[in-house]
């Protein structure tokens, strides 16, 4: 199988959507292996915008679409983004789309969790307050309900139950009502019939596009320094989003998850809480947020911006897996007249060249920054490497040189068209 896996390289938001929704033009088979609700992707095509969250963005292509195991499924919201892509024009049906049989969910008492955790904490995550992390943690603790279980309306009751009473302790703890388990199970009656339909196999739809020869896509949401080992701990998120959740989260060998493409923005954004070492709080920041229109997809938040941390991605691209990169937004660059990159750290007198994985030594860091000469001239909606300043070609192979990474693609606009292709992943 020619596939691709592609992963975000950073702390998300690093133009994922856009690739992927590139990526899967060439794909018969598009994947979700881990996250939720919590990942936001952009879509432009033509002059239609779409905002996926739990969708596969092989939806978008018409291609087919798998929700896999790994990801946890918010039914409530995956029936409104249907309904809201269905409104734009595009109808999800379940001959596009397939949810994973063996994928848990995400109910409105992990949503209420996330929210209590959040407001009484004294050093806040500063999560989605999607539910994403409380939902994983029952699946962890084996009391999760699944898609399957919507199939078995009888069963839910039972379940239901074992559920509450884990919960009902811990909302008592926060001063919370108990769990309205009747109003839980009539909602989850009344959403069982719409999500029916789209509940099957993802292992097993993978193998069949296995034997066929398909190119399958596996998309990655959120970003290795957010993965619950390998990223910031503990400001990640709660699932695996290196390369290798990919195997695990939709039911493929390991062998299978093919070319392993990072996303790496050309600078560095972060939302929630958690350390930066490269943050830029003053008017390079708030440059780079408005150039790049740094706000989050999912909840609209204003994102933290800074310098590209090579030290950073050097690491993620390791741990990650990755293969090769997808630099994208460097036209947020052009102007710059200086381009600073983090080549190291400085920490008590010592230099590194890794992220420590102490969380009170991460946020210590002080960045060792080598500086770039900038461009004047515009490289947003460049499409050859021949209509780049020759100073952004310097940037781009110092970044190359400094990660341990090529660069397979180069973005310069959101516009699926403007994409630079330097080596083709899927080959
Ligand atoms: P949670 O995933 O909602 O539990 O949030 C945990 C951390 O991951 C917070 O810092 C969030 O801002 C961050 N996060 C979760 N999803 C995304 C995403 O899609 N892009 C960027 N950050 C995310």
């Amino acid at each position: 199988m020619a596939n691709v896996t592609v992963i975000g390289a950073q702390w998300g938001d690093e133009g994922k959507g856009k690739i992927i929704d590139w990526l899967s033009n060439r794909a018969e088979m598009v994947v979700r292996f881990q996250g939720g609700n919590n990942a936001g992707h952009t879509i432009v095509v033509g002059d239609k915008t779409y905002k996926l969250s739990l969708l596969p963005s092989g939806v978008v292509q018409g291609k087919r679409s798998i929700i896999g195991n790994g990801v946890v499924v918010d039914p409530w919201s995956l029936l409104d983004e249907i309904a809201r892509v269905g409104a734009a024009g595009l109808a999800v049906t379940p001959s596009l789309l397939v949810l994973a049989e063996n994928a848990c969910l995400v109910l409105p008492l992990h949503r209420e969790l996330d929210a209590m955790r959040e407001e009484a904490a004294a050093q806040k995550i500063g999560t989605t307050k999607r539910g994403i992390g409380p939902a994983y943690e029952d699946k962890v603790g084996r009391r999760a309900l699944r898609a399957i279980d919507l199939k078995d309306l009888a069963s839910l009751p039972a379940k239901i139950e074992k559920l509450s009473a884990h919960h009902n302790v811990l909302r008592r703890g926060f001063g919370h009502a108990e769990v309205d388990a009747a109003a839980l199970l009539a909602s989850l009656k009344e959403v069982a019939p719409k999500l029916a339909p789209f509940i099957g196999s993802s292992w097993r739809e993978l193998h069949g596009a296995k034997l066929a020869g398909k190119r399958v896509l596996f998309e990655g949401a959120q970003a290795v320094l957010l993965d619950i080992d390998h990223g910031t701990y503990p400001f990640v998120t709660s699932s695996n989003t290196v390369a290798g959740q990919a195997a695990a989260g939709a039911g493929v060998s390991p062998r299978d998850i093919g070319t392993v493409l990072g996303i790496v923005k050309s600078y560095t954004t972060r939302v929630g809480e958690g350390p930066f070492p490269t943050e830029q709080k003053n008017e390079v920041g708030e440059k780079l947020g408005e150039r790049g229109h740094e706000f989050g997809t999912v909840t609209g938040r204003k994102r933290r911006c800074g310098w590209f941390d090579a030290v950073l991605v050097r690491q993620t691209c390791i741990t990650g897996g990755v293969d090769g990169i997808a630099l994208t937004k460097l036209d947020v660059l052009d102007g710059f007249k200086q381009i600073k990159v983090c080549t190291s750290y400085r920490l008590d007198g010592q230099m590194l060249d890794y992220l420590p994985a102490d969380a009170t030594q991460q946020a210590r860091l002080e960045p060792v920054y080598e500086t770039l000469d900038g461009w004047s001239e515009t490289t947003a909606g460049a499409r050859s490497w021949a209509q780049l300043p020759a100073n952004a070609i310097k940037y781009v192979r110092r970044v190359e040189e400094l990660i341990g990474a090529p660069v397979a693609l180069l973005s310069t606009s959101p516009d699926r068209d403007d994409t630079i292709m330097v080596r083709d992943p899927f080959v």
